[in-house]
C-alpha cells in the first residue's frame, strides 16, 4: 500500500468536514506546559483555574476510584502535584478526546470501542513497565489513541463504513485491509490527519499513523512496536466487537515483534506466541482497570 497516495485521500476526506471536534486552545495551552519540565505548578494551576470546565475536570477525576486518594482533593495544584504533570496530561487528553466524540453517532458499538481503546492503553503501560521504558504515562495515552482514525471514518462516513464493516463479516479481511479497499485510505492516515489537527506531539502522530506497520515508524519504534501488540492482543484476545482482526499474528505484528526483542534488553518472553500467553496472564489484573477507566473517562 502506497502510504504517499494513501495520506492525499485521507486529507480529501478531511477536507469537507466542516463540524470537526475541536480541543480547546486552552487545552492545547495547559498540555504543551505540562510536557514543560521547567514549568511550575503554581503557573498551570493558575492557568488551568481560567477554564473551569477543564478545572472541575481534574478535580472530578482526581477524586475518582481510579486515583485511590486518602482525602478529598479539592484544589488543582493538589491535583497537580499529588498525580505528577505527566498524569495529569494524560487524563485530560484523554477525557476531551472522549468527550469529543462522546455523541457522535457511529455504525459500531462505541461502548466496545472504548473499552477496546481503554485496553490496549493499559496494556501498552503494563508492557512499558516491564521493559523500564522512560514514559509510561505517554504508553497508556498513545495506546488510548492510536485508533482515533475509526471514529472519525465510522462518524463522518457512517453509511460507507457500516457497509464495510457488514461486507467483511465472518471473511478473512481485516478492518484495516478492508478500510482501503472501500477508501483508498485507512484509520492510520485519517487519525494522522486528526492528531496534527489537534497539534498533538509529533510521536503520538508518529504512532498513530505507523501502528500497522511499526517498522516505518521513526519517532519512537520501541513504542510503536508496544502498542502494536498491544493492540494486536486486544482485538484478537480480548474482543474485537465489530472490528475485524486476524487471530494469528501478521506480518505487522512479526515485525513489531522483531523490533520490540532488538530495542528491548530483556524482553518479557521468548517467542511472540509466548508473549501473547503472558499477556493472557496478566489481562486479569489488566482488565480490572480498563473498567474504572471506562467508568471514569465515560460518565
Ligand atoms: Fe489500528
Amino acid at each position: 500500500m502506497e502510504k504517499v497516495a494513501m495520506m492525499i485521500k485521507a486529507r480529501r476526506l478531511f477536507k469537507d468536514t466542516t463540524d470537526l471536534p475541536t480541543l480547546p486552545a486552552i487545552v492545547s495551552k495547559v498540555v504543551s506546559m505540562l510536557d514543560d519540565p521547567e514549568a511550575s505548578p503554581d503557573d498551570i494551576a493558575d492557568l488551568m483555574l481560567s477554564d473551569q470546565v477543564l478545572a472541575a475536570r481534574v478535580i472530578r477525576v482526581v477524586n475518582s476510584p481510579l486515583y485511590r486518594t486518602s482525602s478529598a482533593i479539592m484544589s488543582v495544584k493538589r491535583a497537580l502535584i499529588f498525580l505528577g504533570f505527566k498524569s495529569v496530561r494524560e487524563m485530560i487528553l484523554t477525557s476531551y478526546f472522549v468527550d469529543g466524540f462522546k455523541n457522535k453517532n457511529q455504525p459500531f458499538d462505541m461502548k466496545m470501542f472504548w473499552i477496546n481503546s481503554f485496553s490496549a492503553g493499559a496494556i501498552s503501560r503494563h508492557i512499558a513497565d516491564q521493559v523500564d521504558y522512560p514514559d509510561i504515562e505517554k504508553a497508556y495515552l498513545v495506546g488510548i489513541l492510536h485508533d482515533i482514525g475509526k471514529v472519525f471514518l465510522g462518524h463522518y462516513f457512517k453509511d460507507e463504513y457500516g457497509q464495510m464493516l457488514t461486507s467483511i463479516k465472518n471473511t478473512s479481511f481485516t478492518t484495516y485491509e478492508a478500510e482501503y479497499e472501500f477508501f483508498g485510505t485507512t484509520h492510520c492516515e485519517v487519525g494522522l490527519c486528526l492528531a496534527q489537527r489537534w497539534n498533538f506531539p509529533s510521536v503520538y502522530s508518529d504512532i498513530i499513523s505507523y501502528h500497522h506497520a511499526p517498522e516505518m515508524a521513526t519517532e519512537d519504534p520501541l513504542l510503536t512496536s508496544i502498542v502494536a501488540l498491544a493492540d494486536f492482543y486486544c482485538l484478537s484476545h480480548v474482543s474485537s466487537g465489530c472490528f475485524a482482526q486476524a487471530s494469528i499474528p501478521g506480518l505487522a505484528e512479526e515485525n513489531a515483534w522483531k523490533i520490540f526483542t532488538q530495542l528491548v534488553p530483556k524482553p518479557p518472553a521468548s517467542s511472540l506466541e509466548h508473549f501473547l500467553s503472558y499477556l493472557d496472564e496478566e489481562y486479569e489484573v489488566i482488565s480490572r482497570e480498563v473498567d474504572l477507566l471506562f467508568n471514569t473517562m465515560t460518565t
